[in-house]
């Protein structure tokens, strides 16, 4: 992938009505789950990321037949969960951890054997928390020291178990449940904190029996899957970046449209509210069985705030966000209980506090979080490190800060919101391609 880098600077209030694009997490899971069911799945507003396009590329390589009539739009003509074929080769996960880990489960249950390779980001994330659980269950992956390539071996029995995780992770939950499917018995998965809940709302939305409550959920394997269609919600995590940026600059008002509000996914707003953020949620709805609201947000003044340790697996994806609203906003703002953030695209936790105290912000690290004094940000060079979020984030930050802020190695915003700078600069943020 060539390398791109963006120069980011103050631009206009934020002002009108957009659409932010189709929520990843579903999208991969609608692919998923539509390849295995009986009959045809219709997915509209498909996220044509890099991520949920490699899914996609996935399953064509796996024997699913899949239409993209239009930009948004999947047709997905499922094979039953039996009826997936072979691979020729090695599958390209490129840098998606959902598409890696769910699969890991998924393929694990099959006749035949397969191999998950990544970027060097995903290469790099740690594979042991879904190998360790799934081989309970009987499945055999071997890797290299808990990192991609994956190599996944088939024809194996697996069996159902009752497994409590120790990290709060809905791909690994949502491995073993797409695991559970092909095991004897019951699966049962128990979290230490509830996360989003979207692989066990599509299995029962495609008429499979799961039972699911926050932070636990269970199946039996070998029932079938009926084809629905699915209709995605714009993501949250992706809205996240305009609600803070907005919030931040004086004089903005913007209407971000149909965003799901699933509760698992909207800790920001929690955290935005109690620090002072203007946010209105209107015209409560439903889309594809999740909830949607559009989201008003206008400009407001914030103060640090000490983030609670039960909204972190809420706004696992959103820190990056956040850390920017720190940055940004009078007095101390603390995330602790968030160690997780060291193993995403980048360790956020390490990019973050680097790229602020360039800016002239103060950042403690702590190993699981960190403690931001929030400033005056000025303008300088940050490496987002090939981390698509980071990238978009101090895209944001730059809307408040003294001068340009140059930012390194961006092109991975493709990876979950392609577009953003172009929908960016449509709303008023000063961004341009270096
Ligand atoms: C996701 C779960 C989260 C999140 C990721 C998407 C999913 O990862 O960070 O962007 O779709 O299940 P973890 O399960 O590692 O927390």
């Amino acid at each position: 992938m060539p390398r791109q880098d963006w120069i980011a600077f103050p631009g206009t209030p934020l002002r009108g009505e957009v659409a932010v694009p189709g929520d990843k997490s579903v999208s991969h899971r609608a692919v998923m789950i539509g390849a295995l069911a009986d009959g045809t799945t219709r997915i509209e507003g498909f996220l044509e990321g890099e991520d949920t396009r490699a899914t996609a590329a996935i399953f064509e390589r796996l024997g699913v037949r899949i239409e993209a009539p239009a930009p948004g739009l999947r047709v997905v003509h499922g094979v039953g969960v039996d009826g997936l074929q072979a691979p020729d080769g090695p599958l390209d996960c490129g840098n998606a951890g959902t598409a890696m880990r769910l699969l890991a489960g998924l393929l694990a249950g099959q006749r035949f054997d397969s191999v998950l390779v990544g970027d060097a980001s995903l290469s790099r994330r740690p594979m042991r928390r879904v190998i360790e659980p799934l081989a309970r269950m009987g499945a055999r992956i071997e890797a290299e020291d808990g990192h991609a390539p994956l190599r996944i071996f088939g024809g194996r029995r697996l069996k159902g178990v009752d497994c409590t995780l120790e990290v709060a992770s809905a791909q690994v939950k949502s491995a073993l449940l797409l695991a559970g499917l092909y095991a004897q018995g019951e699966s049962r998965v128990r979290e230490p904190r509830p996360t989003r809940d979207y692989t066990e709302r599509m299995l029962a939305a495609f008429g499979y029996p799961a039972a699911f409550i926050p932070g636990e959920a269970a199946l039996l394997g070998g029932f079938r899957l009926q084809a629905t269609d699915v209709q995605v919600p714009a993501d949250f995590s992706s809205a996240a970046f305009l609600l803070v940026a907005a919030t931040l600059v004086p004089g903005s008002e913007l209407r971000l449209r149909r965003v799901g509000v699933n509760p698992r996914r909207t800790g920001l707003l929690h955290v935005l509210r109690a620090m002072g953020a203007d946010i209105v949620e209107e015209n409560p709805g439903e889309q594809g069985g999740e909830p949607v609201a559009d989201l008003v947000v206008r400009h407001a003044r914030l103060r640090g705030v000490a983030v609670p340790e039960e909204h972190v697996p809420d706004m696992i994806d959103e820190f990056p966000a956040l850390f920017v609203a720190a940055a940004c906003t009078e007095g101390t703002t603390v995330v602790r209980g968030a160690a997780e953030l060291r193993v995403k695209e980048s360790d956020r936790i390490a990019t973050m506090a680097a790229g602020l105290r360039a800016l002239g912000i103060e950042v403690e690290e702590l190993p699981d979080g960190a403690v931001i004094h929030g400033g005056r940000l000025r303008g300088g060079a940050v490496d987002s490190h090939g981390d698509h979020r980071v990238a978009m984030a101090f895209a944001v930050a730059a809307q408040c800060a003294g001068g340009e802020v140059r930012i390194a190695d961006v092109a991975n915003v493709a990876t979950s919101f392609p577009g953003f700078d172009a929908l960016a600069r449509g709303v008023g943020f000063g961004l341009r391609e270096a």
